[in-house]
C-alpha cells in the first residue's frame, strides 16, 4: 500500500512544471440540459426496465486514494500533459474532487454519488449490467472504469464529451443517473453546504458553481492511474512476471486474433490498448431495429444537441446507435468507443451494454466474427478460428493487465468467470468461427 501514501508530496513538486506545458483547453460548459418535448417523445418507446434497489453509497477507502506515477509503465510525460492549463492540480483541489465523487448530495435527492456507480472497490465500476440511478431508474448503459479516463481522447461509449470536466456535467443533470434539474442547481445545492462553501473558497478563491463543481472532479479523477500489472513488469524486462499461457495470449492478441487492430494506437502498443477511435463490432445490434431507429434519431434530435444525445444515450433504445448519435454518419452506426483493456478481468460485465458476463463471453464473440445481418460491421471483425486453448491463452493475458492493487480481487474474479465459462457459453459458435467469413449486407437507405 505504501504506492499510495506517498503520493500528495510528490504531486505538489511535479504540477506546476505540468501546468506550464500543458496545452489542452477547457472545453467549455455550454451545454446545459434542457428539456425538449422531441426527446421525450423518443423516450416513449423505450422498454421500461423497473426500478431496482439502489445500493448503499460506497465510502472512500484505500482505493479511492489518488495514485503515484511511480507505478511500472505509466506514461509519465503523458500522464502530466492530460492537465489543462485552466485546471492545475493541488492536493487541496483533489481532495475537494474526492469529496464531491462520493457524496450523494450531488444528486436531487442525496441517493447516488459518482462513486456509486464508479466504486473503486471494483475497479470503478458499478459490476452491473447497466446502471442504477435516482429513483432506481435503469440507464441503457454500462458504467466504464474511471481509472485511466484521464488518457482518454473523448468521453463515453459515444464520444459526446470531450474532457473530464466537460463530462462531469452529464451523470448530474441525467433524469437516470444523478437527476439534478441543471447543474447550476447542483452547485447552488453544493453551495448550501458551510463546509463545502469555505473549501471551495479556499482552492478556487469563490463559492461553487457549475465550473469549479466540475474542475474539481476532473481534478480528482486525473489521479486515478492505474498500471502497475504483471504485463507492465513483463514488457519491462521481467520474463517471469507473467505465465507462458499470457505470453502466448500476447502474441496472438497481436496476430491471429487480430486484437491489435483495434486495441493499440500503433502496432504492439503496450500502453493503452485502445486506438482511442470508435468500430462498429457488432454489439447488441441484432437485438434492435437499428434502422427504424437512425431514422428517429434524425427526426428527433437535432444534430449537435448534446444535452439530448445524452438523454438518448442513458435513457433510449437510440442508445444503440452509439456513435451515429454525436455525428449522424452512416458509417457510425451502432459504433462505440474501443475501451482500454487495463484492469478489464475486474471490470465485468463487459461492452457497452454489459451484455457478456465473461472474458470467456467477449472472446466467443469475437472468435464467430458477427457478422450476419450487420450492414456497418467493422471489417477487422471476423471469424478468427481460435481453438479454446487459444482463447484461455488470451483471456491470461487479458487477466495480466490486473493492476497490483486489483490483484487479489483479480485471481476471485478469474476463478468465477472461469468456473462460469466451464458451464455456460451463450457466445461459443465453433462451426462459424472456423468457417468462412459471411457476406455482409449492403446498407439499407436511411431516409
Ligand atoms: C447512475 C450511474 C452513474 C453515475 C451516478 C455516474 N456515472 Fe459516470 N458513467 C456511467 C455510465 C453508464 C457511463 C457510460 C455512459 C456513456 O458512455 O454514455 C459513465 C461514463 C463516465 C465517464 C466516461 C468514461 C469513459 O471511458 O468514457 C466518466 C469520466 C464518468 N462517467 C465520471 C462520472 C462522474 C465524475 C460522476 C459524478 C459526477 C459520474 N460519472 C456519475 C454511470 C454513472
Ligand atoms: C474492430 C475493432 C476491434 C477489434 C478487432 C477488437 N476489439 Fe475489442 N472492442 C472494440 C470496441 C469498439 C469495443 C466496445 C464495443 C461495444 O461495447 O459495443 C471493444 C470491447 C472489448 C472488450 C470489452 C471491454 C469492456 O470494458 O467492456 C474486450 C474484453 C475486448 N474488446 C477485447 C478484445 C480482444 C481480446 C480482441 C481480439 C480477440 C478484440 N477486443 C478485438 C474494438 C475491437
Amino acid at each position: 500500500m505504501g504506492m499510495f501514501f506517498s503520493y500528495r508530496g510528490r504531486w505538489r513538486l511535479k504540477f506546476p512544471v505540468a501546468t506550464a506545458a500543458a496545452i489542452v483547453v477547457f472545453a467549455g460548459f455550454g451545454m446545459l440540459p434542457g428539456e425538449r418535448a422531441g426527446i421525450e417523445a423518443a423516450f416513449a418507446g423505450t422498454a421500461g426496465t423497473p426500478p431496482q434497489k439502489l445500493p448503499p453509497v460506497p465510502v472512500p477507502g484505500p482505493l479511492a486514494m489518488p495514485r503515484s506515477l511511480e507505478q511500472v509503465g505509466v506514461p509519465v510525460q503523458q500522464a502530466l500533459a492530460e492537465i489543462p492549463s485552466d485546471n492545475p492540480q493541488t492536493p487541496e483541489k483533489i481532495a475537494l474532487g474526492e469529496k464531491l465523487f462520493f457524496d450523494p448530495r450531488l444528486s436531487v435527492d442525496d441517493t447516488v454519488a459518482c462513486a456509486s456507480c464508479h466504486d473503486p472497490d471494483r475497479a470503478f465500476t458499478d459490476g452491473r449490467t447497466t446502471s442504477v440511478g435516482v429513483k432506481g431508474r435503469v440507464g441503457q448503459l454500462n458504467s466504464p472504469t474511471i481509472l485511466n479516463a484521464l488518457f482518454n481522447k473523448k468521453q463515453f461509449w459515444d464520444g459526446r464529451a470531450k474532457t473530464l470536466e466537460d463530462q462531469a456535467g452529464f451523470p448530474i443533470t441525467n433524469p437516470s443517473e444523478m437527476g439534478q434539474p441543471s447543474l447550476d442547481a447542483a452547485a447552488a445545492k453544493i453551495a448550501a453546504i458551510p463546509e463545502y462553501r469555505q473549501a471551495f473558497q479556499e482552492v478556487f478563491g469563490e463559492a461553487p458553481n457549475a465550473l469549479n463543481v466540475s474542475r474539481a472532479l476532473a481534478s480528482y479523477e486525473r489521479t486515478l492511474i492505474s498500471f502497475n500489472s504483471p504485463f507492465d513488469r513483463f514488457i519491462s524486462g521481467d520474463e517471469n512476471a507473467v505465465d507462458a499461457a499470457a505470453k502466448r495470449g500476447w502474441a496472438l492478441f497481436n496476430t491471429r486474433a487480430h486484437c491489435d487492430r483495434c486495441h493499440a494506437s500503433v502496432n504492439m502498443d503496450a500502453t493503452y490498448f485502445t486506438d482511442f477511435d470508435f468500430h462498429n463490432i457488432g454489439i447488441g445490434i441484432i437485438r434492435h431495429n437499428v434502422v427504424a431507429l437512425a431514422r428517429q434519431a434524425k427526426r428527433l434530435i437535432a444534430k449537435g444537441d448534446v444535452p439530448a444525445i445524452d438523454k438518448a444515450a442513458i435513457q433510449a433504445d437510440l442508445s444503440v446507435l452509439g456513435r451515429f448519435l454525436v455525428t449522424r454518419k452512416e458509417k457510425d452506426i451502432a459504433s462505440f468507443k474501443t475501451p482500454n483493456l487495463r484492469n478489464v478481468l475486474v471490470t465485468a460485465p463487459y461492452f457497452h451494454d454489459g451484455s457478456q458476463e465473461t472474458l470467456w463471453d467477449a472472446m466467443d464473440h469475437y472468435n464467430k466474427g458477427d457478422g450476419m445481418k450487420n450492414p456497418w460491421l467493422d471489417e477487422d471483425i471476423q471469424p478468427l478460428a481460435l481453438t479454446e486453448s487459444d482463447i484461455d491463452d488470451v483471456v491470461a493475458f487479458l487477466a495480466s493487465l490486473t493492476s497490483r492493487e486489483y490483484q487479489e480481487l483479480g485471481v476471485k474474479e478469474l476463478e468465477r468467470q472461469r468456473a462460469l465459462s466451464r458451464t455456460r457459453r451463450p457466445q461459443r459458435d465453433t462451426a462459424r468461427a472456423f468457417g468462412p467469413k459471411p457476406t455482409q449486407p449492403r446498407p439499407p437507405p436511411l431516409h
